[in-house]
């Protein structure tokens, strides 16, 4: 007698598309099954960022020699999340059934999800999961930018341009609590979100081009990605180091910050500064040292708003609509 696979609601996506709208919809489908080295995860919370909305479209075309050539691989975009451990493969030793766990996994929009343990953590303890849901991908990029390729320290300046979305809520919590005097950068309707999250100067970008300030940084954190090279080295301190996240574009094919990242590639060993860029990775270390800051009350994710499960596609369109205050989170 065959054993029916149990069901579960999820979004559902089989072609790649732009518009969520038309490409995602929700489901009742099998639940994944599991490898030895794998964890099933009930998720409770899962978050939206720009990359749902490239995993969604399949653009830049380059990406998609991982996720998939003429469709996707994973059954939804989500790739955040926080929930409970229900089931382990035998080879798991480092996690059990019904931990609260937080990080990423494949197809994050459902009620069940396929993690790798070195991709995940133990949930903070005083977050709720949709706060936790929050903080992997978009607090991990803001961490390793400002640890590892900044080497940011106490007493530093640090500019952060493209402050308050959701890698820039993150970085300046994290540059605050790493000691450094951060000055954010952003739109005149998040001012006042900035200043909450505890930077100590704002620019509106609408009123001031930062470019035209004396000030010059030890770090600059380019998160929107629409200034010039220029204007970012103008700012940047003789020896500072300039970090290159993101930025958008409907480009098919070439990365909207390439032109800049090859062209610092080529300047930066012929100056003072260093002109670096990131790919943020997805690891259990890092989490861990988040849920630290989280712990210690020095980060605390700054949620927008949230989404119910079947209104997924509202809230991709939301972040993709640069409304997000922050993150954006999806309750399942
Ligand atoms: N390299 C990596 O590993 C990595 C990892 C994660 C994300 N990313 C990339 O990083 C970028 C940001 O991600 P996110 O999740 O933080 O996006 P987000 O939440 O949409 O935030 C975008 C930020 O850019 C700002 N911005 C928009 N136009 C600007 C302008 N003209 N000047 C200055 N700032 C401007 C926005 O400010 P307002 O909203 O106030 O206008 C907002 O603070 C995306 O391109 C994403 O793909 C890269």
């Amino acid at each position: 007698m065959s054993v029916e696979p149990k069901k579960m609601k999820a979004i559902v996506q089989e072609e790649y598309g732009s518009a969520p709208e038309d490409v995602l919809r929700i489901s009742q489908v099998a639940q994944p099954t599991i490898g030895d080295n794998e964890l099933l995860v009930r998720v409770v919370a899962a978050s939206v960022d720009r990359g749902t909305w490239h995993m969604m479209s399949g653009l830049q075309y380059p990406i998609r020699l991982g996720i998939g050539m003429r469709r996707p691989k994973a059954l939804n975009p989500g790739r955040s999340f926080a929930g409970t451990v229900e089931h382990v493969g035998q080879n798991v030793t480092d996690f059990q059934p019904g931990d609260e766990v937080f990080g990423t996994c494949d197809g994050a929009f459902a009620e069940f999800a396929r993690a790798q343990s070195r991709k995940i953590a133990l949930k903070p303890a005083n977050l709720s999961f949709e706060q936790a849901a929050a903080i992997p991908v978009s607090a991990l990029t803001a961490l390793q930018a400002l640890r590892d390729k900044a080497q940011l320290h106490a007493g530093q300046s640090v500019l952060i341009v493209g402050a308050s979305g959701g890698v820039g809520s993150f970085a300046i919590q994290i540059a605050k609590a790493l000691g450094a005097e951060v000055t954010g950068v952003c739109s005149t309707a998040k001012v006042d979100l900035v200043i909450s999250l505890g930077a100590d100067h704002v620019i509106d970008y609408s009123l001031q081009n930062f470019a035209s300030d004396t000030r010059r940084y030890d770090v600059i954190l380019d998160i929107g990605g629409v200034s010039r090279l220029s204007d970012l080295r103008h700012v940047l301190a003789l020896h500072g180091r300039l970090v290159t996240i993101g930025g958008e574009s409907t480009a098919r094919w070439i990365w909207p910050t390439a032109g800049r990242q090859i062209r610092s590639l080529f300047i930066s060993p012929f100056v003072g500064q260093k002109l670096l860029s990131i790919l943020a990775s997805e690891n259990s270390e890092d989490l861990s040292v988040l849920r630290g800051l989280v712990e210690a009350a020095n980060l605390v994710p700054a949620i927008d708003r949230s989404f119910t499960l079947s209104e997924t596609s509202a809230a991709i369109r939301y972040v993709q609509d640069g409304h997000a205050r922050g993150k954006v989170v999806v309750s399942v």
